[in-house]
């Protein structure tokens, strides 16, 4: 798949096949996330791939988030700062949750890649989450992802922000690109 066709089609699925997704489409999403940016290039990211359909229920619950549990491959994306803290102390955290952003977007675009897809899930009870997988106390959750393949109904149309919104020239709010120097009548 091309890169730009990737990063447009990515759209977030909550309807998605009921097949088990291949595990090695998702392993090679994961591995995409690798190669993101990283503070002091510590990668602090740690994706934990939960197929135990038990377990996907709880996680479901926990999120209140029923098509969770209509997947049959859950990724749940972990930052820990641990390892960061010892060079950027009180930053390690902060540095981790955008650390963690650049890898998931990688993810992401992985699996979309694949022929798979996803939404990212935000809305759950941590320490839940964290007692079903064994996550350690000072690590976050960074997002659910119940993965499925594509069907029918998967794609939607997308609202995307217009460039003239997220693209500023100069200084922030300015949505000209201004000449370097102005052509007038003189100067000519
Ligand atoms: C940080 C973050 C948290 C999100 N949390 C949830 C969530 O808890 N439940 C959910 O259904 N979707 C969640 N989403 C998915 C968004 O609703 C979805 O990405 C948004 O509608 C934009 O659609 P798009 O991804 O197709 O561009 C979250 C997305 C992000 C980036």
């Amino acid at each position: 798949m091309k890169f730009r066709d990737a990063i447009e089609k990515r759209c977030d699925v909550k309807r998605f096949d009921l097949k088990k997704p291949n595990w090695r489409k998702v392993v090679r999403a994961v591995d995409a996330a690798r190669f993101s940016s990283s503070a002091g290039n510590h990668f602090a990211v740690r994706f934990i791939l939960v197929t135990d359909e038990s377990a996907i229920d709880k996680i479901s619950k926990s999120c209140q988030q029923d098509f969770i549990s209509g997947s049959k491959c859950v990724v749940v994306a972990v930052s820990d700062p641990s390892s960061l803290i010892r060079s950027y102390g009180d930053r390690a955290t902060k540095y981790c949750e955008l650390q963690a952003g650049a890898a998931i977007q990688n993810f992401l675009l992985g699996l979309e890649n694949e022929g798979l897809v996803t939404s990212w899930v935000w809305y759950y009870v941590d320490e839940e989450v964290k007692r079903i997988l064994d996550i350690p106390e000072g690590a976050s959750v960074q997002g659910i992802f119940p993965i499925g393949g594509k069907t029918k109904v998967s794609g939607k149309a997308k609202r995307n922000a217009k460039l003239e919104n997220v693209l500023f020239f100069g200084k922030y709010g300015e949505r000209k690109m201004r000449p370097k120097t102005e052509v007038t009548r003189d100067s000519v």
